[in-house]
């Protein structure tokens, strides 16, 4: 947790008092505080309302933009009605009068950061409902598709796992597998599900999808990495792909489990101009691709999981 309060000696009383019960940094300085909650993650944050130059609210507002999940409680020794309202309607998770109860002050933690996780299962949940939904409505344009965003989205968790991400960036990769594809929406149904092969007009119309998939989440607050791998999802590792040519590092990390999941998904199901690929086309796709198509590194922990675990990669859905 993070505890701020530009009074330095209660700072002390309340760091010594919460210390067995949380892992506490602690400081003076409302500036410094938001530097600290930039470069780490805290799940609790404990803040003083009136405080010089940054008051408790404007410290309360940056923490929320950045996580809005995190649990906030504001002390102060002012209390009204109205700044009450206000802490509250910001976000704030509770309101603690000062002097502050030092003997309950830890309880009263634990029940803030409950009930701030609470909110965050129930935002959840809308969240994957609504990605879900998202997920369909492409699908309906183009029935062959039929499942293709669901087992992306599997594939990418384990991808990224195998791959050594983070809890953050497997989070990215549920939004963007969901959504890749979003941007077909804005593509006609006549060139989505046209048997054969494509003129080059009509490849340029599907070639608008990842740009038209940013655009349409551009409202949605909160998902700029994942609209960042929605527009990435047809870059090539070497440059060559769609639609920026953005190379190497130039792509973001869970953009690159992305492009690749998406590939291997679409090779294994069979579409309305192709049939599924067999095990040895895939694997010889995939080795073909090392450095070129894909992230030479990731293609090498993905491998791995193809030589291990083939089925379960194909039909994801069974994992579950
Ligand atoms: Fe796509």
């Amino acid at each position: 947790m993070l505890v701020v309060d530009d009074d330095p000696a209660i700072l002390e009383l309340i760091a010594a008092r919460l210390q067995d019960d949380f892992d506490v940094v602690h400081t003076s300085d409302p500036f410094a505080a938001s530097d600290l909650a930039r470069g780490r993650r805290f799940d609790l944050h404990l803040y003083d309302l009136s405080m010089e130059p940054l008051p408790g609210l404007e410290l309360l507002l940056l923490t929320l933009a950045r996580a809005a999940d995190a649990a906030v409680v504001l002390m102060t020794g002012e209390p009204s009605i109205e700044r009450a309202v206000e802490a509250l309607r910001a976000g704030a998770t509770d309101l603690l009068l000062k002097p502050l109860r030092f003997d309950d002050l830890p309880t009263t933690l634990h029940r803030a950061l409950q009930k701030a996780r609470a909110r965050g299962a129930t935002q959840g949940v809308r969240v994957a409902a609504v990605h879900e939904a998202l997920t369909r409505a492409v699908e309906a344009k183009d029935p062959t598709t039929s499942g293709h965003g669901e087992r992306v989205r599997l594939l990418c968790r384990r991808v990224g796992e195998a791959f050594g991400l983070g809890p953050a960036d497997l989070e990215i990769l549920d939004g963007a597998a969901a959504l890749h594809d979003i941007g077909k929406i804005g593509v006609p149904d006549a060139v989505l599900s046209k048997p054969g092969s494509l003129t080059p007009a009509e490849f340029d119309l599907i070639k608008k999808h990842p740009e038209l998939g940013f655009r349409i989440l551009e409202p949605v607050p909160g998902l700029d990495a994942v609209r960042r791998c929605v527009v990435e999802h047809h870059e090539r590792w070497d440059g060559r792909g769609y639609p920026y040519g953005r190379r190497g590092s130039e792509i973001s990390v869970p953009g690159r489990v992305l492009i690749l999941a998406e590939v291997f998904d679409a090779l294994a199901h069979a579409r309305s101009y192709k049939a599924a690929w067999t095990r040895p086309q895939i694997e010889g796709f995939f080795r073909d691709g090392r450095g070129s198509h894909f992230d030479p590194e990731l293609t090498d922990a993905f491998l791995g999981l193809v030589e291990r675990d083939f089925e379960q990669l194909v039909q994801p859905e069974v994992a579950r």
